[in-house]
């Protein structure tokens, strides 16, 4: 039984490993700084949030994507002199980016009310402007998700960008013109402190911009000539996820579909892990990502869990560790109520960390076909551990490792017609599952009220050293 489990589950993590295609590519390209462009796409990164690593790795991700759609125009990376060296190397040498570094600039809003502390060094975009070697620059967050050759942005005029919200527009995509001018007078504004809501570089462009709703729709000329002026972009520049959630398909009708965004839940971000299939649209992210930068820098950490784990699942089926003397055969004088309670509140912390341990030792960034695999191994052996060491009824135990299981199987779910149905169909079977959970917890705790009451010299099958075990300790 241990044997056929532990080969299942090898052959699970084998092929989910196979199927990520691990490796990934490490294509090293040329460098194209003497090929030189009057258009670029440019992001910043700078350090300091507890998500550096995250950002660093959508952003790589994000630049490597465009190669593919053959854009005529440098990638540009506005880093902070405090971006460790080997990232900026590995972003000059593997993805072929420029590297602009530049010193933070000072955020004035940072002790307003209502700001929030990740938004700091977000005026550092405003750099933007101050890459005078280009003639037009499209100015990207790290959370663009490209679907197709957007050149055609180059042609906008001196700023443009997308109405995502119906007044206020937004800042992960838009068209600029570098300028000396408009750099130097934004470094102004920033020191006279002009009013800005929300502290962040959205809130002041859009005070700085404050008629872009007024403005024209941008049309690129077809002749490829470029037009003068402030223009708002069309939404399909700018498609927000949450869209696609509601239909399950892009549905902007007019203009092109060219670019998805994901403005809103910053823990369900596309490149962690656990946003697929909770949302639909991180598998997509994964699938460029494991196309042009690979794993190979979480692999380790992760095959090294899955030894741990297995091993864990071995270890516990042949060595059947239990407190059962320790916990339960006390002679009843001593076992008081409030012992009792504690060995009860023991396991309710064990089955917690069970399901909690397991998920914050995943490196963030894996790929959802790597990191929910290794998640239920994680799970599965500390549920078998518990069960073993606590003496409870291991179908119990492992009812909730049955439902989670089944319920990725029900959001991954390809064939949903659309995003209310699926909805609707995850409630569904929350709903159904529930009584199971319930009458399992149920089970779980009367089993452990039974080992509690039981009287101090039961003998019990299969431990005939009961005797000795309790004389040594007593
Ligand atoms: C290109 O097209 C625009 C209008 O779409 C026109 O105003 C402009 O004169 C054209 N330029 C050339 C060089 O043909
Ligand atoms: C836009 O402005 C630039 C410089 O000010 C000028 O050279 C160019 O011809 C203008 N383009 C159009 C379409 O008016």
């Amino acid at each position: 039984m241990a044997g056929g489990t532990i080969r299942c589950l090898l052959l699970v993590l084998a092929i989910s490993l196979l199927a990520t295609d691990v490796l990934g590519r490490q294509e090293v390209e040329e460098k194209r700084h003497d090929t030189k462009h009057r258009h670029a796409y440019a992001a910043m990164m700078y350090m300091g949030t507890p998500r550096d690593y995250e950002f660093y790795v959508a952003l790589r991700v994000m630049m490597r994507s465009l190669v593919k759609f053959q854009i005529q125009a440098d990638r540009v990376v506005i880093a902070s002199s405090d971006v460790p060296a080997q990232w900026v190397q590995a972003m000059e040498k593997e993805d072929g980016l420029k590297v602009v570094t530049v010193q933070n600039l000072r955020n004035p809003y940072e002790f307003q009310g209502g700001f929030n502390p990740r938004f700091k060094l977000t005026m550092n975009k405003l750099y933007a402007w101050n890459l005078l070697d280009y003639d037009r620059v499209v100015m990207l967050d790290s959370d663009n998700l490209f679907l197709q050759n957007t050149d055609e942005l180059f042609q906008c005029g001196q700023f443009c960008a997308v109405f995502i919200n119906p007044c206020i527009f937004h800042t992960g995509l838009f068209v600029l013109q570098p300028s000396k001018d408009v750099f130097d007078n934004m470094l102004h504004e920033l020191d006279i402190g002009r009013s800005n809501p929300d502290g962040a570089d959205q809130g002041f462009l859009v005070s700085y911009f404050p008629d872009l709703l007024d403005r024209p729709m941008f049309h690129p000329p077809a002749n490829g000539t470029k037009v003068n002026g402030t223009y708002r972009l069309p939404l399909g520049y700018q498609m927000d996820a949450s869209y696609y959630y509601l239909k399950l398909r892009w549905n902007v009708p007019c203009g092109p579909n060219s670019v998805v965004t994901f403005p809103s839940a910053p823990w369900f971000k596309p490149w962690y892990w656990w946003s697929w299939p909770v949302l639909p649209l991180g598998l997509s992210w994964h699938e460029q990502r494991r196309h042009n930068l690979g794993y190979a820098s979480e692999l380790p950490l992760v095959l090294i869990e899955a030894a741990l784990y297995i091993s864990i699942i071995i270890v516990t089926k042949l060595v059947k560790p239990t407190c059962s003397k320790l916990c339960y055969n006390r002679r009843p004088e001593k076992c008081s109520a409030f012992m009792q309670g504690m060995v009860k509140v023991l396991v309710l912390w064990s089955m917690l960390a069970t399901y909690t341990v397991p998920f914050f030792l995943i490196p963030r960034t894996v790929h959802p076909l790597m990191g929910w695999p290794l998640y239920l191994l994680g799970t599965l052996s500390l549920a078998i551990v518990v069960a073993s060491f606590f003496v409870l009824p291991s179908l119990a135990v492992l009812t909730t490792w049955i439902g989670l299981a089944g319920s990725l199987f029900v959001m991954a779910y390809p064939w949903y017609s659309n995003g209310i149905v699926r909805a609707l169909m995850v409630f569904g079977y929350a709903f159904c599952t529930a009584p199971f959970a319930w009458a399992s917890l149920v089970k779980i705790m009367d089993s452990l009220q039974t080992h509690l009451e039981r009287e101090p010299f039961f003998p019990r099958l299969g431990e005939v050293t009961q005797g000795t075990e309790f004389s040594k300790l007593y």
